[in-house]
């Protein structure tokens, strides 16, 4: 099993990290089969699995949930559990609370939350003080969409991009293991990825972070949107479509069950 260590020694020698999403124990299995280097139990299942609009409703009681059953899939990965909107932003001790669920209960290995200003600095910093490892996110961080006005890509004008940068040097300084980079310009991710020691991952960041994350759904072709960084390996939506289908159809015309599927009488 991969540890902190393991990905900062990826960083060193230019081993591309890869981190997949998983929210339950058959995605964690595949995505553990598949040979991910980590696991992030996102958010994002506020979207792709309860069809949410946006992350902001899901709650830690939730992540704690998935994060349980994706672990079973996946006892040999290691796990980042995400700490959901409103579990680190109110004091320094119901943050290092929050932080602890997901390692004790849910059996997370690290924990990730969400922007680089000063209240989110002293965040990692209680929760790294714990012993958490933490991974940290910037640019087009979906618990700020109300605050952004939208999914905007964020860093494209020089203010905000040397904001994304000092905060990205905040965040190693603060102890961040890791920094997930979403949607900014290829240049920024490529600078923040030069000047930090610790690895970065990029969703919509170009090609030059240290690893890449992609969401479960997304990979698989099962989710209703389908942004411009995304590639898509399957289109299982319409083939599991197509099944369900076919099995309403058999029944229908009592194609299904046959002889086969049924069982004899009882004999002594
Ligand atoms: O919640 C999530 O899945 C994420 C990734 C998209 C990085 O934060």
């Amino acid at each position: 099993m991969k540890n902190v260590r393991s990905f900062q020694k990826m960083k060193m020698k230019k081993d591309k990290i890869v981190m997949m999403t998983a929210y339950d124990y058959p995605s964690g299995k595949l995505v553990q089969e598949a040979q991910a280097d980590l696991i992030l139990v996102g958010d994002s299942l506020g979207m792709v699995i309860q069809g949410e609009k946006n992350t902001l409703k899901v709650t830690l009681d939730e992540i704690v949930y998935h994060t349980r059953i994706t672990r079973k899939g996946a006892d040999e990965s290691f796990i980042v559990a995400d700490l959901p909107f409103m579990s680190y932003h109110l004091d320094l001790n119901s943050t290092k609370q929050n932080a602890a669920r997901l390692i004790t209960e849910a059996d997370a290995d690290a924990v990730k939350l969400e922007g680089g200003k000063e209240s989110r600095i002293a965040a990692i910093k209680a929760i790294v003080d714990c012993e958490i490892p933490v991974v940290a996110h910037l640019g087009l961080t979906p618990q700020s969409i109300n605050a952004f006005g939208g999914y905007i890509v964020q860093g494209k004008e020089n203010k905000s991009y040397q904001q994304i940068l000092e905060q990205a040097q905040n965040i190693e300084k603060a102890g961040a293991f890791m920094l997930v980079l979403e949607c900014i310009p290829e240049m920024l991710g490529k600078e923040i990825t030069e000047r930090l020691s610790i690895p970065t991952i990029g969703i919509g960041a170009g090609r030059f972070t240290d690893g890449q994350v992609l969401v479960y759904h997304d990979i698989l072709g099962m989710s209703d949107i389908k942004p411009k960084f995304v590639k898509q390996y399957n289109e299982l939506n319409k083939s599991i479509l197509q099944s369900l289908q076919n099995f309403v159809s058999d029944v229908k015309i009592k194609n299904f069950p046959q002889k086969k599927n049924s069982y004899k009488p009882f004999v002594e």
